[in-house]
């Protein structure tokens, strides 16, 4: 009795994982220990800067906001255009840091993984809720 009570329960979390998609949506707490890069540059406490600005709060923010940090004229001009980071912006911005601010101050190379990125992204999305 017992046994087929898991056998069914098991057969149920395979049909799951075999359906989640290629790409699957970020995971927050692999975005938390691939943030270890990203460490050494930016702290995530408001107002503490480091190398990078903090990154409290960052996900909806405006691109080159955080006070008294001296961004790149690239920077502040990006922000300038209106945008805010979101999804789409920093997974942008995480891929190749320099083909979207040109001249950027941020000494990163990208993450090529689309997985890593969504994964990070996540993390600072929870983060800043
Ligand atoms: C070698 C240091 C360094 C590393 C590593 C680094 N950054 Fe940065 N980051 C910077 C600097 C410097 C800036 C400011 C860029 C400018 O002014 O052009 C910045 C800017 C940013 C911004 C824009 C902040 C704002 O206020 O608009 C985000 C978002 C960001 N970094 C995320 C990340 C993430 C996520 C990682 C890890 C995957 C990372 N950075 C790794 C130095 C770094």
């Amino acid at each position: 009795m017992l046994r087929t009570v898991s056998a069914g329960i098991s057969a149920a979390f395979l049909a799951l994982a075999l359906s989640a998609p290629a790409v699957a949506a970020g995971d927050p707490a692999n975005g938390q220990k691939l943030f270890k890069k990203c460490a050494a540059c930016h702290s995530l406490d408001g107002g503490k800067k480091k190398v990078g600005p903090s990154l409290y709060k960052i996900f909806g923010a405006t691109p080159g906001q955080v006070a008294k940090f001296r961004y790149s004229k690239g920077m502040v001009a990006y922000g300038a255009t209106g945008v805010v980071w979101n999804e789409e912006t920093l997974d942008a911005w995480l891929k190749k840091p320099k083909d979207l601010v040109k001249k950027t101050k941020m000494a990163f190379p990208g993450f090529k993984k689309e997985q890593d990125r969504a994964d990070v992204i996540a993390y600072l999305k929870n983060l800043s809720e």
